[in-house]
């Protein structure tokens, strides 16, 4: 997923363009806002954290991007290209790395495992 802030800085074709460079191939795509209560699932292994707030309002703050992509490990390859969590730790070369300064804007959101990309796909194209 592009986050809001993707969106607003005008970044999701240099972002997509990323991965497609990288030969994964983008199979479902759709912009929306995200409602308060599907960030909340989305979200919901976070809810106890102290951060879960923030980031719940600053994903549904404005349209996201959401992707379906496919590729030999593309979980794990996906992961690698948006880099670690906190921007500032980030390599450069990452999507983070890159183009982030601070979370929760930190630009893409990624699932991290089967589990999780079922889930999303789930919650997001409803299949
Ligand atoms: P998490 O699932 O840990 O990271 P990732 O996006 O790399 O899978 O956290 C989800 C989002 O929550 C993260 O992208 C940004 C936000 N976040 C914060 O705002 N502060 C934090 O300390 C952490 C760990 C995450
Ligand atoms: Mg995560």
């Amino acid at each position: 997923m592009l986050k809001p802030d993707t969106v607003r800085r005008k970044l999701i074709g240099r972002i997509i363009q990323r991965f497609e460079d990288k030969r994964l191939e983008i199979v479902e795509m759709k912009m929306l806002k995200i409602p308060k209560e599907l960030a909340e699932k989305l979200y919901e292994e976070h809810k106890n954290k102290d951060f879960f707030k923030s980031l719940v309002d600053f994903i549904t703050s404005g349209r996201v991007v959401v992707m379906v992509i496919e590729g030999e490990n593309a979980i794990s390859v996906v992961r690698k290209m948006i880099g670690k969590t906190n921007p500032l730790e980030a390599e450069m070369g990452t999507i983070r790395g890159d183009f982030g300064y601070s979370t929760p804007d930190n630009l893409v959101h990624a699932s991290d495992s089967q589990e999780s990309a079922k889930r999303e796909m789930q919650l997001f194209f409803g299949k």
